[in-house]
């Protein structure tokens, strides 16, 4: 029996280039990225763009208690639960300009694909910008997503803040007042499932020669911050039997954990990615360093064995070094699996459209991580140039997004109904 393809064949592929043309202008960085922290003026414009597509087009526009934008596509039977798809704007402050961007920009394709084809879906659909997946700016990551499915508390979120101690809540008041859209409660709506298209962010799929990844899973991940605690003193006159020297703990403790993550088969995924040194001046002994742990493994088990180990070594190696230390957990996402049913109906989808496909899961965390736990979920890849991301050198083509793009929009009526 032969497919239906009249919404992939209405997915435009110079517009959806096109459009991260003018999404990667906003928040451009020298070298070629973006820097969109969350809930920064730029993510406001980024918002502000997207919802001034959607009027033109006239799709509605609503912005819910934590920022997550929201531009709505009605359905035959505007009572039914939304199909939602979707990713991020925000980005790393020497972010790339596909990541999170292409999941929100080719939701937006899809919605104008539907518009353009006169076809009318069963349920609304909805293309979703969550607030600070990246976590950059603001700890957690995925904070909209995890708020919109009740993970995280909605008033701790807000209350979160950042280096310069401006909180999620004073952020998010400017956002609103610099790209004003419609209010909706998060409380009103529960999605029928949930598709995220985005690009894979490693080397598989370009190594494969594959276009499209079908995602199985999202491999889980803890975050941490580490403490140490020693004594300032005089660089010059201190002797070495009487420091208490934080950064040279600190050098200690995280190569005594990189040494405990040295797995065989390189699984596991340890990154100090964050540093503050006190005083951080030059000619005096540190008395504390702070930094970050992301920590990351497919198997539950070894992740939450190797996440509560992490305190012991970093005490006895700190006290070995005459200091203290003191270990926060910020979070622990176990891995995921997607449902079946979104899994087969991506895999349908790309085989009915005839790209060559990978199954894989994802190394990445996604928005689609908490979305999964309310509603039948799945992740479309493409890839992206050496798998490069996190980077202002991240790079994918007009036709590999086009092709993500057309999956994401056959999956969606598959899911919506037409
Ligand atoms: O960190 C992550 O995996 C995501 O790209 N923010
Ligand atoms: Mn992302
Ligand atoms: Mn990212």
């Amino acid at each position: 029996m032969s497919t239906d393809t009249r919404i992939s064949d209405a997915v435009s592929q110079t517009r959806l280039w096109d459009r991260h043309v003018v999404m990667g202008s906003i928040g451009a960085t020298a070298r070629g990225g973006v820097n969109r922290l969350a809930l920064s003026a730029a993510d406001a414009a980024a918002q502000a763009e997207l919802a001034g597509w959607a009027a033109a087009r006239g799709f509605r526009c609503v912005r819910d208690e934590i920022g997550n934008l929201f531009v709505r596509r009605e359905g035959m039977d505007r009572d039914a639960a939304p199909v939602l798809m979707g990713s991020h704007l925000d980005s790393q402050p020497t972010g790339g300009r596909f990541d999170g961007t292409y999941g929100v920009l080719a939701g937006f394709e899809v919605l104008e694909a539907l518009a353009d084809s006169g076809m009318h879906t069963r349920r609304p659909v909805e293309v979703v910008a969550w607030t600070n997946e990246e976590g950059s700016r603001f700890q957690p990551g995925c904070m909209g997503s995890a708020a919109f499915t009740g993970v995280f508390p909605l008033d701790r979120m807000l209350g979160m803040q950042d280096r310069d101690g401006v909180s999620v809540s004073t952020a998010l008041a400017e956002l609103t007042k610099a790209s004003p859209v419609e209010f909706r409660s998060m409380q009103s709506v529960k999605p029928a499932a949930y598709l995220e298209a985005h690009i894979e962010q490693g080397p598989r799929l370009e190594a494969a020669g594959a276009t499209i990844g079908v995602v199985t899973g999202i491999q889980g991940i803890r975050r941490l911050i580490v403490t140490v605690r020693g004594e300032e003193a005089h660089a010059g006159t201190t002797p070495r039997a009487a420091r208490r020297d934080a950064v040279s703990a600190a050098v200690a403790v995280i190569s005594a954990l990189e040494s405990m993550c040295n797995d065989a088969e390189d699984a596991i995924r340890f990154t100090v990615g964050r540093m503050e040194v006190t005083p951080n001046s030059p000619n005096t002994v540190p008395s504390k360093v702070e930094f970050s742990i992301d920590l990351r493994h497919p198997d539950a088990a070894l992740l939450a064995r190797l996440g509560d180990s992490i305190a012991e070594t970093v005490q006895a190696t700190a006290s070995g070094r005459r200091c203290a230390a003191e270990v926060k957990h910020v979070s622990h996402v176990p891995p995921t699996v997607f449902s079946d049913t979104t899994v087969g109906l991506i895999r349908t989808a790309t085989e009915a459209l005839q790209y060559r496909y990978l199954e894989m899961p994802s190394g990445a965390g996604h928005d689609a991580m908490y979305l999964n736990r309310v509603c039948p979920t799945g992740m479309i890849f493409v890839p992206c140039l050496r798998g490069v991301s996190h980077n202002e050198a991240e790079s994918a083509t007009a036709e590999d997004l086009a092709a993500g793009a057309r999956v994401l929009a056959q999956t969606l009526v598959a899911l919506a109904g037409s």
